[in-house]
């Protein structure tokens, strides 16, 4: 479980995660959002299917790939979070579904 070393900030922006609105801290990364809203897995492995989430938080190990605002195999922890974003979770190969 993701959690806070500090309370979040007062400013929050609305997101769309999977066709779901959620409210999460403005200036957060994408990745930093879905874990702590607890929103795993991120993605699922292109061969086996297995459950994947973010690790590195800084952009090594691809591990956080998601589709953000219709773009595939972005980069989860590099990409703040902007009002109105969509976001979806990708599941084995990736295929644009948006
Ligand atoms: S969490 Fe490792 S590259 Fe994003």
């Amino acid at each position: 479980m993701y959690r806070r070393l500090q309370p979040p900030p007062a400013e929050t922006v609305t997101i769309n995660v999977d066709g779901q609105d959620v409210s999460v801290a403005a200036g957060d990364s994408v990745a930093a959002a879905v874990l702590t809203l607890d929103l795993l897995p991120t993605r699922t492995s292109h061969i086996s299917g297995t459950p994947r989430a973010p690790l590195c938080m800084m952009g090594v190990c691809f591990e956080c790939v998601m589709e953000i605002d219709g773009v595939l195999n972005r980069q989860a922890c590099l990409v703040p979070v902007r009002e109105g974003m969509r976001i979806r979770r990708q599941h084995g190969v990736a295929t644009g579904t948006s």
